[in-house]
């Protein structure tokens, strides 16, 4: 398959691409800039000849988006799989009055409008394959039942994705795709801290075994973990 990843080049994304990889499947691996060279990535790249392709999107700019689209498109024709991972966090633990505006759009940019954009232009590659899968990474920290009162710029902007992936599993699911919404565990990433009891390769195994359907969740549900199991929402 060909699995489109954002946000490959560290943490969840970067385990997810070799995971991918080990899999035997064509990884583009999205990367906010390509000025600076990734070595986990330019390792794997020559690890896996012809098996990855590394390319400049930074999913808060739709012109990015659309050259990465264009040039996948040209290169490969379709894209199976997209996993929506780039993520940021920002404004941590700031109560409401002293909130940064800034920090709020900048996370709706990132969070929500990024996997919208990356939709939007990604759809008609998508619908060329037999078996297309749509993964948005989001949070628990965007659960109703969960609000704890701060981290309002990521858990907002999480919430809103787990919105969108509902809208989008109604209008996707009857034409064939597979559309999940996953919290990805509290996990050991530069976001996540070295305190954090998850292992980030056990999150990227799961992914690709869903977009792999080789697991295939019970019942519908808002929000998954990596597993497959529905979460309370
Ligand atoms: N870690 C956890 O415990 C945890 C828990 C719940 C949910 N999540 C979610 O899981 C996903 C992955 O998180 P992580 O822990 O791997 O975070 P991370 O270690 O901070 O990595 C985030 C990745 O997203 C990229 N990114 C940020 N803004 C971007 C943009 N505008 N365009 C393209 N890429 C961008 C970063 O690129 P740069 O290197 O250029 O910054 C980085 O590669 C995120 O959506 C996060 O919200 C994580």
């Amino acid at each position: 398959m060909n699995i489109l990843i954002t946000g490959a080049g560290k943490g969840l994304g970067l385990s997810t691409v070799s995971e991918a990889l080990k899999g035997g499947h064509h990884v583009i691996a999205g990367v906010r800039s390509l000025k600076q060279e990734n070595e986990q990535l330019q390792a794997m790249r020559q690890e896996y000849p012809g098996q990855l392709e590394i390319i400049q999107l930074d999913v808060a700019e739709e012109s990015d988006i659309i050259q990465g689209r264009d040039a996948i498109e040209q290169q490969f024709g379709t894209v199976d799989v997209l996993i929506n991972n780039a993520g940021i966090l920002v404004g941590r633990d700031k109560k409401l009055e002293e909130l940064d505006m800034a920090e709020v759009e900048q996370s709706m940019m990132t969070n929500l409008y990024g996997p919208m954009k990356m939709v939007k232009h990604f759809l008609p590659l998508l619908r060329r394959s037999a078996k297309p899968c749509i993964i948005n990474i989001s949070s628990e920290a965007g659960c109703f039942t969960g609000a704890y009162g701060g981290d309002y710029p990521y858990a907002l902007s999480k919430s809103a994705l787990t919105f969108f992936s509902a809208q989008l599993r109604k209008e996707l699911t009857p034409q064939g795709f597979a559309v999940y919404n996953v919290h990805p565990g509290w996990i050991r990433t530069p976001m996540g801290g070295e305190q954090a009891p998850g292992d980030p390769k056990n999150t990227a195994l799961g992914l690709i075994n869903l977009a792999e359907r080789r697991v295939v969740p019970e019942q519908e549900s808002w929000m998954i973990t990596y597993k497959g199991e529905p979460m309370p929402y």
